[in-house]
Parts: C-alpha cells; structure tokens; sequence
C-alpha cells in the first residue's frame, strides 16, 4: 500500500505552460490511492481545460469564487480544509507573489490565503522571472513560513533560454509530497486562544423564551399626523439584548423607533396598540412578558381616511377612546399567562403610589417604576433610575445606564422564575 493511500490532495493549478504536466501528476497521485480535487486560475484554463482535469481527476474542478452552486456545495472554505496537502503545479510566479503577500482575489489565492494545510509548490516560469529580485524576495518568505517547494529543475525553456525555471517532474513532485506526509502532521496549529470556539457557561435564562415590548406607539389622527410620546425604546432594546446575552430566546414588539434593533433577538415592528396587542398574543406561549414599552393609553376614536384640512371653521375636536391594555391582558390571560409578567410604570407624580395601583390593577408580578418627570433625561436618555415595586416591598436601584438596569432586571427575572419553580 502506498503512503498516499486515502490522502486528499487539493491540486491548484495556475497558469504557467508546465500546466499540461499537471494532467500526469493527477494521474500519478491517483495511481497511488490518493484523491485528487482541483482547483484552476482563470490563466490555467487556457494551458489545460477544466474537463481534462476533471476526466483525469474524477472530480469537479473548480474555478470561480463567486460560484453559488460551489459555494452551497463545497465553499471555498471547506475546499481549502477538507484536503491533507495542498499542491501548486504549476507554481506561476503571479501565484506565490499572491501568497507571500497576501493577496486574495480568485479563488485559488483566496482559499492558499484561508487554507491550515501545509502547502508544497512546485515553481514554473521563465529563468528571469525566477531570478527576479521580487521573485526571489517572495520565495524567502514563503520558506521561512510553512511553504515547501519541490523544483524548479534546471534545464532548457520553452522560451528557449537555459537555466532554473523547469517545473519538478510529476514524479519528483509525488516524492515530495510522500515526505512532507512522512514528516506528520500537515495541519497548521494556530495561536492559542483562537480557532475553537470557547465553550461559554450556558445563560440564566438558557431555554427560556422572552416577549419584550418596546418604544412607543403611534396612534393615527389622520394618514400623516399621529398621537405619540417620547419614549426612545433604549430600555426595550437593553432588556432585549440582555435577556438574549443570557440565553433566552427573545422576540421584540417594536413601535416606531429611530434606534437599531435589538442584538440577538427576533423584532416585530408594530405600529398602534391594537397591533402591538396582536403580535404580542401571536408570539406567546413564553416565559416572561416584560413590558417596557409606552403604550398609548388613548387612540383616536375614527381616524380620518384623509389629511385633515383648515376649514375656517376652526380645529378639529378629537375623540378619543381608551386604547386595549396590554399588561393587563397577557397578565389574565386565561391560558397562557407567561411565569413571569413584569410591567414598567412612567410616571412624573407619585411614583411609588401609582406604581402600586398598576401592580394590583394589572395583576403582572412587579412593576419598574421610573420618573420620566421633565428634566430627568429619562425619555430618550442612556440613564434610568427606577424603583422595583412588589406588593409589600420597593427596591430603589441607583442611577445606571440602561444597559445596567437590563442587566440587573434580566438577573431579577431569572430569580423569580427560580423562586417560582421551588
Ligand atoms: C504562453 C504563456 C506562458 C506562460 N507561462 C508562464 C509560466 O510558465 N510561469 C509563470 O509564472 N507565468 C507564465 N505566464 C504568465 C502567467 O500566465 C500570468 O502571470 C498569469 O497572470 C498567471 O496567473 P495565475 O497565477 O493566476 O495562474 C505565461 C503566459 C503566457 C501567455
């Protein structure tokens, strides 16, 4: 049995006149039960065709970078790390001029550049492309980093000049490639710390699913004019990415915001109440409900179909009506109330007090009260002050930035959701 037996050999083949040599080195690899997949350049394809190769081979060749099919079936990454050696036969000056310096722009270099397999080189080109100073220079750089070579011979060009530039005989290249396997290994390792991704310790909210409201809503007077209110949707989003950063399975119900989606999460973007209710119901069963966005309490009555215009006869009167209440509903679901219900309260007076009253009015499991007085900042703002109201207790947290009030609300929830499974 020969060494090569079962060996995956990865053959680049670049645009030189030695490429026709190529055709017998698949060949003597193959004679010798090593698998041979193909890779040519653009310049190749004009030495050699892609279907000689592959009748010799008896793989598909592969030629483009951008190729879709090639890429679903055996990305450029894969391609490079499915081999045991790589092999450059021939080597153009071109291609290891790409490789010492980095380059990728086709999909040989490209996968030389993203490859962890030992690379042998077999140099083929004109004695004064060999000789050239930046020829020379890339070979130096190449040795000294992980790039074996096999050739080039000495002997008369095709050019007709005499002199080192012959590529390797296919057979003294099969020998090169039986010692570098006889050497071991041909995977390169990389620096510690990289390439495996660490292990992380799962989440406190690992398999659970969070609803999380956000921003406000728009409540619409006429096709162009709407009811608002000044809430930013930092909070939601903060809540979101956290509960997501913990392990959780998060979906956001957005009303219209000016700020990126949440980080790790599935956002719904809503407009009204009404449709911020819909989607909150189609995305149950879960978890917990946090519900952090600032939902207007009054929509108008009938929208107009059209723009309201100045009639002389003075402004419109609006009447409005009480919009649903979403805590409230999801906090009595019948069947699908989540484990844990938390509702935020904005208040400008009597914080505490209102907070309270919402608690027992809303049946949800605790309340995050926090002034959004004028001159607070709240509204739009990074910071939060707020205040954890349960029945019989308030929890005054400090100032924090948002992120931190998430993160300390996310800890919250996942010790009352262990609480409430003792
Ligand atoms: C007839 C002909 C023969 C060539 N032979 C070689 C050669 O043996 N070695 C080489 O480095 N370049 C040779 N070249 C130049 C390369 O084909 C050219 O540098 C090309 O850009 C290489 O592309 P590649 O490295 O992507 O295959 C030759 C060009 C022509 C037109």
């Amino acid at each position: 049995m020969s060494t090569l037996t079962g060996k995956r050999i990865l053959l680049v083949i670049a645009g030189g006149i030695a490429a026709y040599k190529a055709l017998d080195l698949i060949r003597r690899l193959r004679e010798r039960g090593a698998s041979v997949h193909a890779v040519m350049t653009q310049a190749a394809e004009q030495f050699v065709t892609p279907l000689s190769v592959a009748s010799l081979s008896g793989e598909k060749v592969h030629t483009a970078l951008f190729s879709l099919t090639d890429e679903a079936e055996m990305g450029h990454i894969e391609l490079s790390r499915d081999a045991d050696l790589i092999v450059i036969a021939p080597a153009t000056a071109n291609i290891l001029a790409k490789i010492a310096n980095g380059i990728a722009d086709d999909l040989a270099s490209t996968l030389l550049l993203a490859t962890d397999k030992k690379i042998l080189a077999a140099p083929a080109m004109n004695l004064r492309m060999w000789l050239h100073p930046a020829t020379q220079r890339n070979l130096e750089w190449l040795r000294a980093n992980n790039v074996a070579f096999s050739g080039p011979d000495n002997g008369e060009m095709a050019c007709g000049e005499y002199g080192p530039g012959r590529m390797s005989e296919p057979l003294a290249i099969v020998s090169a490639i039986e010692s570098i396997f006889a050497q071991g290994e041909t995977t390169l390792p990389l620096p510690p710390g990289v390439g495996v991704r660490p292990s992380r310790p799962p989440g406190i909210l690992a398999g659970r699913r969070v609803i999380v409201t956000s921003g406000p809503t728009h409540e619409p007077i006429d096709p162009v004019r709407y009811i608002a209110n000044r809430s930013s949707g930092k909070q939601g989003t903060a809540i979101a990415e956290a509960a997501a950063r913990a392990g959780a399975e998060v979906v956001v119900i957005s009303g219209p915001v000016a700020i990126p989606a949440a980080a790790g999460a599935t956002t719904i973007h809503v407009e009204t109440a009404r449709e911020m209710l819909e989607a909150v119901s189609r995305a149950l069963p879960a978890d917990i409900f946090i519900s952090a966005a600032a939902v207007a309490d009054w929509r108008v009555d009938a929208a107009a179909g059209d723009k309201l215009k100045k009639s002389g006869s003075g402004a419109p009167s609006l009447h409005l009506v009480e919009n649903p209440d979403i805590l409230a509903t999801i906090s009595q679901h019948p069947t699908l109330r989540p484990k844990l219900v938390v509702g935020f309260a904005a208040e400008t007076t009597g914080l505490i007090e209102h907070a309270r009253q919402k608690l027992a009015r809303k049946k949800c499991d605790f309340i995050v009260a926090n002034d959004v007085g004028a001159g607070t900042g709240v509204m739009g703002g990074a910071q939060n002050t707020v205040h954890i109201v349960e029945t019989g207790s308030v929890d005054s947290w400090p100032k924090l930035d948002k992120d931190a009030v998430a993160a300390r609300l996310v800890g919250l929830c996942a010790q009352k959701l262990a609480e409430n499974a003792q």
